[in-house]
């Protein structure tokens, strides 16, 4: 097996920064070294150490530029890529504008399969080595997903989105219970732990589910706990008076989900902004995760995201919810995350940012130490930083006093244009024509 060892900047963490002061779990080698060997990480050091150590390995010297565990995209719908940065609506006339009637073309198999390959493509360009997407509610668009994934030999989470609701959801785009219970079944048996495919639970939200899908969907969980479930929580706050109205029995949104069984580890809730201090316990008291979409919820005006005080409780990473989001790129959605923090009185440090957009994202979906980690034993997927990538970025960056002064300036500023190279299973992967 080639060994291949990348040398650079090197940024790993062996804690969780919101939990610990961040200079005790973040560790910087100015000069340091990745070895690689079978999609997998072997050592993790100084260069020179590394070079003496394994005179066989194949070197690639990235300078200056810095080594990071891959970007992980906690929440995304590569089904919506097509209408990524459509003016002028909020939350539910956005769905009915633009989301449902391009979801509907995933019909045809064609269109989800090159849709599919475009968005990773795009993702992979960004620095993102492992997404988390909903498909449509047509099987075909999950299969197709996970091809274009395997192809890339990327580490990926999907699942059909369930939507069954009469007076919510269009004729064109529409389930049953029992459709979404069988068809999420099939698609879970045949991908989750297929080549690096994880299959979640999808129901898309509960204004758009009957109490019998979220039912059936629960108990496909009960039967195979090891599945992810994602779906959308408190993204509005219409939204959310809209579901007291549907569910007039529940205590609030999350009982929508934890009365059918759709509560627990391995739990992802997009957005999660309006939540009540019931919420907030529940969800930490059982491990479950939230999906911070930053960009999304600025474009769409859905609210501020309490970062500050719910990453130091609960699981929690950060996604560009594609195509409410206006950009594939976590950099971009870093920035936001710092920004959104401000507004609610808190400077993230840069190694919290990072820690988000990569062990955070592996945490919630109960992937850490295998994924969003630049460890030894941990997959090798890796984003190589060009810390000075636009004129703008470098005069900053030439600066700086110390490493986190050099990287903010790529965290706030950078874009697709400071991906060095993609690395993904321990392949280098083709860097896409300009
Ligand atoms: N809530 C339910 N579906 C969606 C979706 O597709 N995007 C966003 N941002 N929120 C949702
Ligand atoms: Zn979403």
């Amino acid at each position: 097996m080639t060994k291949q060892l990348l040398l650079g900047q090197v940024l790993s963490f062996d804690g969780n920064p919101f939990e610990t002061e961040w200079a005790s779990v973040a560790r910087h080698i100015r000069h340091g070294g990745v070895l690689v060997e079978g999609g997998v990480i072997r050592a993790v050091g100084e260069a020179g150490d590394l070079r003496a150590a394994h005179p066989d390995a194949r070197v690639t010297d990235y300078g200056a530029a810095l080594i990071s565990a891959g970007f992980i995209d906690t929440h995304m719908h590569y089904p919506q890529t097509g209408i990524i940065a459509s003016w002028g609506k909020r939350l539910i006339d956005w769905l009915n504008t633009y989301t449902f009637p391009e979801e509907s073309r995933f019909a045809d198999p064609a269109y989800a399969a090159q849709m599919a390959e475009q968005t990773l493509d795009l993702a992979v360009a960004h620095g993102t080595t492992t997404l988390v997407s909903y498909g449509t509610i047509h099987p075909a668009s999950v299969d197709a997903f996970f091809t274009a994934a395997a192809r890339r030999q990327m580490r990926v989470v999907a699942g059909k989105t369930c939507m069954d609701r009469l007076e919510t959801t269009p004729d064109f785009l529409r389930d049953t219970a029992q459709s979404a219970y069988d068809d999420s079944k099939a698609l879970l048996d045949k991908w989750h732990g297929t080549g690096r495919a994880l299959y979640a639970i999808t129901p898309r939200f509960s204004p758009t589910s009957t109490e019998a899908q979220l039912r059936a969907l629960g108990d496909l969980w009960r039967e195979r706990p090891e599945a992810l479930m994602q779906t959308h929580l408190s993204e509005q706050v219409d939204e959310v008076e809209w579901v007291k109205g549907l569910y007039p029995q529940s205590r609030d949104y999350l009982d929508t989900y934890e009365a059918f069984g759709l509560l627990g580890e391995g739990a992802i809730y997009g957005h999660a902004i309006h939540l009540t201090a019931r919420e907030i316990a529940r969800m930490a008291e059982v491990g479950a995760g939230l999906a911070h979409c930053p960009t999304s919820n600025t474009v769409l005006g859905s609210g501020l995201f309490d970062m500050p005080a719910l990453a130091a409780q609960m699981r929690v990473g950060i996604a560009t919810d594609t195509a409410g989001g206006n950009s594939f790129s976590m950099l971009r959605v870093m920035a936001a995350t710092y920004e959104i923090a401000q507004l609610r009185g808190t400077a993230l440090h840069p190694a919290q940012l990072m820690w988000l957009a990569t062990e955070g994202g592996a945490r919630i979906l109960r992937q850490e130490g295998r994924i969003g980690h630049l460890g030894v034993g941990a997959e090798a997927d890796l984003t190589v930083l060009d810390l000075s990538s636009t004129p703008a970025i470098a005069q900053r960056a030439a600066r700086a006093g110390d490493f986190w002064e050099a990287l903010f300036p790529t965290l706030l500023m950078g874009d697709d244009r400071a991906i060095t190279a993609v690395w993904v299973n321990g392949q280098l992967q083709p860097q896409p024509s300009a």
